[in-house]
């Protein structure tokens, strides 16, 4: 629907109309005086003119009169003569001066001499309290010399007559610019509205729409430019993902400063990337078995801002400041961490109960019942409200870049919106969008739609989980959806929905001078373990998750073996599972599983020391982790679904003897990407084992093109990438929203 907004005509007004009444008034204050000097001129002159020819009438009576020595005779004639409304009194004074006849009316302070003198001077004389006109006139008779008429006329007609000239020329001249302030307006008006209309065209992205019109050349140039920078951008973010460019942190941060003019940078997400605990009387830092973090904290490194996380470890509160503020990388302090209080309570229903009771098995095909408590949905709303309100603290501008990240905080874009709703705020969500009517079991399914519709952009992993996300809106929220531009508009303001598939960092020559070398860690690891040299090893490196397949890759280790006796102590499996929610009752079940199948397959092969399985239920670090992915001669990832999975491609960038072989589920968003590691369907279990004697017998050839082509993938497609792309959005959203915000300023707009 069209409103018009009446912003436009009142600035037109001031900007058109006000010069315009400046300028009338201006030619009215000069030219009144002006006309009424040239009319008195006019006047004056006509005036004498009936002075000449009222005493050429009257020459012959008064010569009569002063011949028969009877002035007194001459009262009628003068009373006639003065019928006429503009000559009030007449007078006829002799040669020496004296007043011979008059008529009543003439002012009797005025002698002949000053009559005289007032006639040379022919301008009006003011006489009791009136302006007049005195004109003297020689009666040019024979009798009558030195004698003169001295004719008196008013001059108040002419007053009238110049008051009403003045009124009629204003006049005039209000009606003019009346017309002229209208049909100003009006044209203004209708430019104005095609050059907007067309401007939204162009953010609209419908080219050509502002093609430059003859009548507005004015208007053809800002559009040339505002077309010129759109496309700019565009060429940007075209060159940003065309393969051969590299993306790292310099360039990261460098298009921050250019596209998004270095603006502030906030971060929301309940993991946090530094934890720091006690352990045995010291506070040690660990850092947390999580995607999201592996992922987010690289551009927090390059980019600074400040992160607000859930401050979860027991030491958290002795690290920070008085704000709440920890800067970090502690070595080499690059952002900040801002970190939010939870009380238990809050932790329960939100964390353990909502977040990953209730949408973590709501969003994952994991055959594991989610679980809605109202209770739990109370804590989860008010939990985001804390952190909508840290994020509103933390911004120091009126349009801050806020990243938010993870179905944690489905609810607090729209909650911020509504405090900053000139900030971009970006959600990212880390796993899968589920389909519409798996979505619809959720109750509180509206509200987590609206609340994640007050983003500017909405990130998934792949094009199915935005495709997934776009039905579930559409069959539950009354939006506008646009298919072809991937938006949906709701509450008058639109979201982009885009993929981004997540990566990692790729690590530096300098990073990687440092490792130890591959030969080391394959020893160190199988000594440690109590394996000789030879020993293959295949390695499951996760959180303690249902999701992740652990089950599954058992079974398949266990159909190897049973296939391919000769494996049967030559290869085993080195599980990590890194305890993760273990306060909910299907995470400490799914242990006790895993645990039972562990013992029951090593029992099943044990012979002479071998153990099929080492199943690891522990936090790795950093070092540790590597160690582990350059000694494995397998990596299996197995998740039964999983929004992307980062474990399979820090495997890949660990290799740089490229080497060893992935195994990957179909299942993970990354088989989209990761085309030459060997792809399988988890939950069938003797595929899965055969992928694994395919990997062993594997020529290393064909182990090196494939570990070559999939570091090449993932080096080019990093997290500085996915960062880049969605930062890339924003920037171009920012600008569109920028003109959009000019052009409503100044015109009329879709409501
Ligand atoms: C997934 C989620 C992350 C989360 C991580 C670890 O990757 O997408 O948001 O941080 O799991 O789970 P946790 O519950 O320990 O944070």
């Amino acid at each position: 629907m069209k409103r018009l907004n009446l912003y436009l005509p009142i600035r037109l007004q001031l900007r058109f109309v006000v010069p315009l009444i400046l300028v009338m008034t201006i030619t009215a204050l000069f030219s009144i005086p002006l006309i009424d000097s040239l009319t008195m001129r006019w006047v004056l002159r006509d005036l004498g003119m009936r002075a000449s020819l009222v005493t050429t009438t009257l020459s012959d009576s008064i010569d009569e009169a002063l011949r028969s020595k009877d002035p007194q005779s001459l009262q009628p004639l003068f009373q006639r003569a003065i019928r006429d409304e503009k000559l009030m009194a007449i007078a006829l004074c002799g040669a020496d001066g004296s007043v011979l006849q008059k008529t009543p009316e003439f002012p009797p302070e005025l002698r002949c001499a000053d009559a005289n003198a007032a006639s040379r001077l022919d301008s009006s004389i003011t006489l009791q309290g009136r302006a007049m006109h005195v004109a003297t006139r020689s009666v040019e008779e024979e009798n009558t010399r030195g004698i003169h008429l001295v004719l008196l006329h008013d001059l108040g007609f002419q007053e009238q007559r110049s008051r009403d000239t003045r009124n009629y020329l204003l006049s005039v001249l209000a009606v003019l610019g009346a017309v002229i302030s209208a049909t100003t307006v009006l044209i203004a008006n209708l430019s104005w509205r095609s050059w907007v209309s067309g401007v939204k065209s162009l953010l609209r992205g419908e080219e050509g729409s502002l093609a430059p019109q003859p009548s507005s050349p004015e208007f053809s140039q800002v559009a040339d430019e505002l077309r010129r920078r759109l496309r700019q951008l565009e060429d940007e973010h075209r060159r940003a993902h065309t393969t051969g460019q590299e993306w790292d942190a310099a360039r990261l941060k460098s298009m921050l400063k250019s596209d998004l003019r270095d603006e502030q940078l906030i971060v929301a997400s309940n993991r946090e990337p530094s934890v720091h605990v006690r352990r045995a009387g010291k506070i040690v830092t660990m850092r947390p078995a999580s995607g999201l973090v592996t992922a987010v904290e690289p551009i927090l490194r390059a980019c600074s801002g400040t992160w607000i996380a859930h401050g979860s470890g027991d030491a958290d509160r002795d690290t920070v400041d008085s704000r709440d503020h920890i800067l970090l990388p502690e070595h080499q302090p690059a952002y900040t961490l801002r970190r939010l209080w939870i009380d238990r309570i809050d932790e329960a229903g939100y964390y353990y109960g909502f977040a990953n009771g209730g949408l973590w098995p709501l969003c994952h095909i994991a055959h594991v019942r989610p679980t809605f408590r109202e209770a739990d949905w109370e804590c989860y709303r008010r939990v985001n409200e804390k952190f909508a309100a840290a994020v509103i603290a933390e911004a120091r501008i009126k349009d801050p870049l806020i990243l938010i990240q993870d179905y944690h905080l489905a609810l607090a874009p729209r909650m911020i919106r509504e405090k900053l709703p000139d900030a971009t705020i970006i959600s990212f969500w880390h796993i899968p969008w589920p389909n519409p009517e798996s979505f619809g079991i959720c109750p509180w399914r509206e509200e987590l739609l609206d609340g994640m519709l007050g983003s500017t952009i909405i990130g998934f992993h792949t094009r199915f989980h935005c495709k997934n996300f776009m039905e579930t809106v559409d069959r539950y929220l009354e939006t506008r959806i646009e298919q072809e531009h991937s938006t949906i508009s709701f509450r008058g303001q639109p979201t982009l929905i885009e993929s981004y598939p997540i990566s990692i960092h790729w690590p530096s020559e300098r990073e990687r001078a440092a490792w130890p070398t591959i030969a080391k860690c394959r020893r160190d690891v199988r000594q440690r373990l109590g394996l000789d040299a030879q020993h293959l090893i295949a390695l499951g490196l996760d959180r303690f998750d249902y999701t992740k397949g652990i089950t599954e890759r058992m079974q398949a280790l266990r159909s190897l073996l049973e296939q391919q006796p000769q494996l049967v102590g030559r290869l085993s499996l080195v599980q990590i599972a890194a305890p993760t929610r273990e306060e909910l009752d299907e995470y400490q079940a799914f242990r006790v599983e895993i645990e039972q199948l562990a013992a029951q397959i090593n029992a099943r092969f044990a012979r002479d020391g071998y153990r099929a399985i080492y199943l690891f239920t522990e936090h790795k670090g950093a070092e540790e982790v590597q160690e582990l992915y350059r000694a494995a001669d397998i990596c299996l990832v197995t998740s039964i679904h999983d929004g992307m999975n980062l474990v399979c491609k820090e495997f890949i960038a660990a290799r740089d003897d490229e080497d060893g072989v992935l195994i990957l589920s179909q299942f993970a968003g990354a088989s989209r990407e990761l085309s030459e590691a060997l792809h399988v369907n988890p939950y069938h279990i003797e595929e899965t084992a055969q992928a694994m004697l395919r990997a062993l017998n594997m020529p290393i050839a064909e182990r090196r093109e494939r570990m070559q082509s999939l570091r090449s993938t993932v080096r080019e497609y990093n997290v500085y990438r996915w960062a880049g792309a969605m930062l890339g959005d924003a920037a171009r959203l920012r600008l569109k929203d920028r003109v959009q915000a000019r052009v409503r300023a100044y015109g009329s707009v879709d409501a």
